[in-house]
Parts: C-alpha cells; sequence; structure tokens
C-alpha cells in the first residue's frame, strides 16, 4: 500500500523540513531530540520565529499556536525580552551567584500567585516538580506520591506513571494501576506511587484515606494537560484539599501549564490553595526555567540555614540570562492580559466546533481559557480513560488532521493541542478556524472510508 495521499502532501509541501530530517537520523536516534517534539513522518523544521509567526525552512509562514508547549506567553522574539536578554547576555548569562533579576523575578511571582509565600527557581518544570516531591517527603517523613492518572509532571518516572493507562492494564477505575510508561521504570517507583482517577472526588477521597499514613504529598495539574486539556472541576481539587489537609499531606498544585490562566494562575480563578505550585514555561520569557513555591515553612526546608536543608543545586538555576527574559515576559503578562487571551481561547473552541458539526464529525474541542484541544469525540471529557478512548478512536486521523493544518498554515502540537500567545487577536483565531473548515473538506473523505465511525450518524 503507498503512503496515504495526505502524507505524501506534507512530503510535498516541506521538502527542506524533509532532508533535514534525513540527516537528523544519522545524528539523533530516530532524528528525534525531544520525544513531545517528534511526530512522523517528520517534523516540520523552523527557521525563525516573529509575534505569533514562524516560518519553516521551506519558507512557509505559520501561525504558531503550539508557542513551544504553551511556554511563549508573547510569541516569538518579543521586543521587551529581546532586548532584555540582549542587555543580558552583555554582562554575562550565569554567575552562580545572586543577582537583583532574580529577586525581581521571585518578588513579582510571589506577589501574585495566593499559594506563593516563598519560592525558589530551577531550571525545568521537571526540577520543580521534583523538589516538591522532595520537599514534601522531607516534610512529613512519609515516602508514597499520590499522582492522577494521566498527568504529566515532567521528564521521570515518578512523574510520568500512568500517563498513559491503556484499557487493559489500567485496573479498577476507583483504584487505578500504576503502570509504567516505557520499560525503564523501577518498581519502587511504581510501589511509591498512589494513582488518582482524575475528577473523581469520591474515589480520590477513599484513596487518601486509604494512603494517609504513608502518603507525603497529592500532586495535580488543575487541568489535566498530556490528555486532552481536561479542567479539573472546583469540587475535585476542593475535596482533594480537604482531604490532604485532614492528614498533613502536602497538597500540590502543578501549575506549569495553567499559570497562564490569570496572573496568579488557575489557583486564583478556582480561590483554592495549595501547600506548594509548581511553576514554568511562561516565567521564563521563553528561555528554560521552573519554580516551587509555596507555604513558608513548607520553603524553609530548603534553607541554607537549616542544619541538613534539603539538597537542592543545578547549575542554571536562576540564571541571570533567564531571570532577565522571565522578568520581561511576565511583568508585562497582567490580570487584563490572561482574561483577554483567555476569551480569544473560548473564540477558538467555539469556533473549532462549529467547524466540526458543519463537517459532521464527532470531534470536539475542549479546555479552558487560553489553552485548547481537539478530541475525537462528541461527548465531554473528564478524565484520562475517556481522553485515551477518544484517542484510540481518531487513530491516525490526528495526526492527518495535524500535517493538514500545517499545510493550512496553523501549528499545533501532534496532539492537537492549540494555546494562544499576546500578538494574536481575533484575525488569527478566524485563520485558524478557516484553516480547519479548509482542513476538514480534505480530510472528511477519508475519515468516511478510513474511520467512518468518526462521521456524526
Ligand atoms: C504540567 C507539567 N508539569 C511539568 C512539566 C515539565 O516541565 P519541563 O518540560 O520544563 O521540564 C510539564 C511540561 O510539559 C508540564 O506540562
Amino acid at each position: 500500500m503507498g503512503e496515504h495521499p495526505l502524507i505524501a502532501a506534507y512530503r510535498t509541501f516541506s521538502p527542506t523540513s524533509a532532508a533535514r530530517a534525513e540527516r537528523a537520523v544519522k545524528v539523533f536516534p530516530g532524528g528525534d531530540t525531544r520525544s513531545s517534539a517528534h511526530y512522523d513522518p517528520y517534523p516540520l523544521a523552523v527557521a525563525s520565529g516573529t509575534g505569533c509567526r514562524i516560518t519553516d525552512v521551506d519558507g512557509h509562514e505559520i501561525v504558531d499556536f503550539m508557542n513551544n508547549f504553551t511556554s511563549l506567553i508573547h510569541g516569538h522574539a518579543y521586543a521587551p525580552v529581546v532586548d532584555a536578554v540582549q542587555d543580558q547576555i552583555a554582562k554575562g548569562s550565569a554567575y552562580a551567584a545572586p543577582s537583583i533579576e532574580q529577586l525581581e523575578l521571585g518578588e513579582l511571582i510571589c506577589s501574585r500567585v495566593p499559594s506563593v509565600e516563598q519560592m525558589r527557581f530551577t531550571s525545568s518544570g521537571t526540577e520543580g516538580t521534583q523538589m516538591a516531591i522532595r520537599c514534601a517527603r522531607a516534610a512529613t517523613g512519609r515516602q508514597k506520591i499520590m499522582k492522577m492518572e494521566g498527568g504529566y509532571h515532567g521528564s521521570y518516572e515518578l512523574a510520568e506513571v500512568s500517563l498513559v493507562p491503556r484499557p487493559n492494564e489500567a485496573g479498577p477505575e476507583e483504584a487505578p494501576a500504576s503502570l509504567a510508561v516505557d520499560a525503564s521504570f523501577p518498581t519502587s517507583v511504581l510501589d511509591d506511587t498512589i494513582v488518582c482517577p482524575y475528577n473523581e472526588p469520591l474515589y480520590a477521597e477513599q484513596l487518601i484515606e486509604a494512603h494517609a499514613q504513608d502518603l507525603a504529598a497529592v500532586l495535580v495539574e488543575p487541568m489535566l494537560g498530556s490528555m486532552g486539556m481536561i479542567p479539573a472541576t472546583r469540587e475535585f481539587l476542593q475535596t482533594l484539599r480537604e482531604a490532604t489537609s485532614r492528614h498533613n499531606i502536602v497538597l500540590v498544585f502543578d501549575e506549569v501549564i495553567t499559570l497562564r490562566l490569570s496572573e496568579g494562575g488557575a489557583q486564583k480563578n478556582l480561590d483554592i490553595t495549595p501547600d506548594i505550585t509548581c511553576m514554568g514555561k511562561i516565567i521564563g520569557g521563553g528561555l528554560p526555567i521552573g519554580a516551587i513555591g509555596g507555604r513558608e515553612d513548607l520553603l524553609a526546608l530548603f534553607s541554607p540555614r537549616q542544619e541538613r536543608p534539603v539538597m537542592h543545586a543545578s547549575t542554571f538555576s536562576g540564571n541571570a540570562l533567564t531571570m532577565a527574559a522571565g522578568f520581561a515576559a511576565m511583568s508585562n503578562y497582567e490580570g487584563a492580559d490572561s482574561v483577554r487571551l483567555n476569551e480569544l481561547g473560548e473564540r477558538l473552541r467555539g469556533g473549532f466546533n462549529e467547524v466540526f458539526q458543519k463537517h459532521g464529525v464527532k470531534a470536539r474541542a475542549q479546555g479552558a481559557g487560553s489553552l485548547t484541544n481537539i478530541l475525537f469525540t462528541d461527548e465531554p471529557v473528564t478524565n484520562a480513560r475517556q481522553a485515551l478512548a477518544s484517542m484510540i478512536d481518531g487513530g491516525h486521523i490526528t495526526a492527518l488532521l495535524h500535517l493538514t493544518m500545517l499545510r493550512h498554515g496553523v501549528m499545533s502540537a501532534s496532539r492537537l493541542m492549540y494555546s494562544v500567545s499576546s500578538p494574536m487577536d481575533k484575525s488569527h483565531i478566524d485563520h485558524a478556524l478557516h484553516a480547519l473548515d479548509q482542513t476538514m473538506a480534505e480530510l472528511v473523505p477519508y475519515i468516511a472510508k478510513e474511520r467512518p465511525n468518526l462521521l456524526a450518524a
């Protein structure tokens, strides 16, 4: 069987990216050095970006709804960030010494995020969630961590347990199995992780009660990002808040993605205060960053004035360049900016859903605020198992939609995740809606042949 015509069309569209990919396989396994940024047949290679547009190596201008997995709140080459970085790089990039810029960004974040009384910078979101776990273990003397089924907290084993709850292995809904994502997971990590179904307050409470004596922390994203931008209900998070408080378990909100939803993150919108908050992505202004913040007595465990502080070294944490970029980005992202971006996100979801209806396809755009994901289902999706079922139903159509949208000038994550950035306005949303309309016109004949279950009756 020959190649799918829509994949062949993508190849025709992107010959220079294809040539780069052929070179890349000689250097990088499978041509890839970042799992989340790879897709088949090969990813589009980018030459430059400015505002909300990127230019690929074949010269196409594409509106970027990927924003480096939601981290570029101001898009590319945002002038205040460029100025701040140029100014700073000329003065050096990293000193292994404190700087005023570190303090300024830290003060800004502490003043905005309700749970953050004190904080520390890390070099990535991954390192931030790792430090949250170590802080919680040190604070409680307990070892086990509860995380959500389908939750993602970075690139290490515990942070990925049951990221993909495969139907034949996932176990009972009320007490999901701890699943490895790949063959690298030690069983000790699986044994130390309690997996909780998302948006199920009753089951969550039962699991916390059953494991309270061993639980150091409950780790939760206010929106299940990797599984298709599934917002948590307030009731669910409130149940976690109350049950963890009863047993002195540290409640950790991973706001690495959701911080953008208001000037103080999802927690401010929800009015629920966790003990620790993990941050990352937008606070670095486009440079690598992460952070952990929270209750002063918990953060105090890192203090060098402790007899045996929780150890956190990290060569590039709080480096001068990232601090300069982060401060420029965050001081230009205030409450009113988040409201505007959230409205654009609403408009995008509403418009996408109208296009799917027009073409009679069972797909929906979901999410909240400036964060959106398309899933192939006509039912609301509230947990990871439902999301995975819709991904299985969507099959290769997800990839075809993604590749065809690229040809029509819209970049998203290959799992169809879209985020809005501040250089965007309604015209960019309209551009995306038009691109989806054109994409569906091309795709529907193939859906009818290859996945007729996705067509509305
Ligand atoms: C919710 C969440 N937590 C943590 C991380 C890890 O952050 P980083 O990739 O900066 O290590 C991510 C990354 O996508 C994330 O989405």
